[in-house]
């Protein structure tokens, strides 16, 4: 099966390691920077804008791709699933009208409060500054001041967190609205606090068969202190659970999954074919904070390590709609990522460096390595604006994942990057658990 893989990230190459498991997979890939690991496995590169859609469609029908599993969300809200599956070539990642419920956040709160879908936020949009403070200023309570549209990760500001105050939140709003930022509209929403998760389904338009909940850490420093980034890393627990998610949580965010799915198609009269990540908050009660239409990056790489069954078939009856538990299984394991990234990362990043990486000692370390945004040149890697390189440890515990990737890094070196030693750690853990315990009154 000839299959094109969208994206030059750590999540595409762990979608391209993912396929490759299954001998029958022929693997071709477009990235607009060259990752080595991508390239390695696959049988020719495009390299392009990944929103290049007429490149990526011209490439994909000079390899007769016959199935594409598109990574980030940017190519998928302008329309590449569409442009792809017009030209009968079968998709991993859903038409423009159904990643909307990423693409806009207005489009996504509208669909939970038009089906009832539990788990929504008090919220209202404008696209007009002034009505947009009188709403901030009636607010009870403090707000998240979000743009509508895509921003890449770094739109969203709360009060308590990047804003001080509500005259910070109307100020930012106005912004937003005069700057254009993520289309011009805002969507201003109640503050939610908590523990953050993140649950990912592969969708085949009906069938929802969800994968072990995972633990993003957005914040750039130990200790969750600093600016948000794409995430510096992540683990999941043995059970498919996390250290403060019980069965019965995880079931809820199940649900919320399989209502949106429902809705998203009476709303377009369309099945949703890909993977919907549900990214919630655990705190008095149990939250929607957005969707993805897509992997999470960096919980593609814990989840796609723990995969047990063929990847290829999955995504084959994703596109064909014939998708059911029996075809998913996950080693019954922790498993715990962590990003190496440029210093500077997601505000001020280092310029482009070149980094070593001894890939034989992190296999030694019974580590699995992923190249994410760095550029190779003539066998050396160079480290770009974003993350560098991802590391996951697998074992029966945390701890013990942690402890594999905590070695594994050690084999990574650079004078411009680092890494956050405390992901996946029983102290930053407890710490979290504690944070919970105390707003929830237990
Ligand atoms: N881990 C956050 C994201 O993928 O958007």
């Amino acid at each position: 099966m000839k299959v094109l893989v969208v994206g030059g990230g750590a999540r595409e190459h762990a979608i391209a390691e993912a396929l490759k498991r299954s001998p029958q997979v022929e693997l071709y890939s477009a990235m607009s920077n060259a990752n080595p690991g991508i390239k390695r496995l696959s049988e020719e590169v495009l390299r392009a804008k990944e929103t290049d859609i007429e490149a990526i469609k011209k490439f994909a029908l000079k390899n007769n791709i016959e199935l594409a599993v598109i990574g980030p969300e940017a190519p998928l809200c302008a329309g590449l699933a569409d442009a792809l599956l017009g030209e009968g070539i079968a998709c991993v990642g859903p038409r423009k009208a159904l990643a909307m419920v990423e693409c806009s956040k207005e489009f996504c709160r509208n669909l939970m409060a038009k089906y009832r879908i539990p788990g929504s936020l008090t919220y209202a949009t404008f696209d007009d500054a002034k009505e947009a403070a009188s709403y901030i200023d009636a607010f009870d309570g403090d707000v998240a001041v979000k743009p509508v549209g895509l921003t890449g990760g770094k739109g969203v500001k709360v009060v308590g967190e990047q804003l001080k105050d509500k005259k910070e939140a109307k100020a930012y709003a106005r912004e937003v609205i005069e700057r254009g930022i993520g289309g011009g509209k805002v969507v201003i929403e109640e503050r939610a606090l908590g523990e953050e998760f993140t649950v990912q389904a592969f969708v085949d338009g009906r069938n929802v068969i969800a994968m072990p909940a995972v633990q993003d850490h957005k914040r750039a420093f130990e200790g969750d202190k600093g600016h948000n980034t794409g995430g510096m890393g992540s683990y999941s627990q043995s059970d498919g659970l996390l250290p403060f998610l019980t069965e019965d949580d995880y079931s809820f965010a199940v649900e919320v999954i399989r209502k949106t799915v429902a809705a998203l198609r009476e709303e377009t009269g369309e099945g949703y074919k890909g993977i919907l990540y549900g990214q919630f908050m655990k705190g008095k009660e149990i939250k929607l904070i957005e969707f993805n239409c897509r992997f999470g990056d960096p919980e593609a790489m814990n989840v796609l390590t723990l995969l047990e069954s063929d990847f290829a078939e999955i995504c084959a009856r994703i596109a064909e709609g014939t998708l059911s538990g029996k075809h998913v299984s996950f080693a019954k394991l922790a498993s715990v990522c962590k990003y190496v990234v440029p210093k500077g990362y997601g505000v001020n990043p280092a310029p482009p460096a070149k980094i070593s990486i001894d890939e034989e000692a992190i296999k030694r370390e019974g580590a699995t390595l992923y190249y994410a945004a760095v550029n190779e040149e003539n066998g050396e890697i160079y480290t770009t604006t974003s993350r560098s390189v991802a590391v996951v440890g697998v074992a029966e515990s945390i701890a013990e994942a942690e402890a594999i990737a905590e070695r594994a890094i050690g084999h990574i070196k650079g004078e411009h990057i680092y890494h956050r030693s405390d992901i996946g750690k029983q102290e930053l853990i407890e710490a979290k658990l504690a944070r919970l315990k105390a707003l929830r009154g237990e």
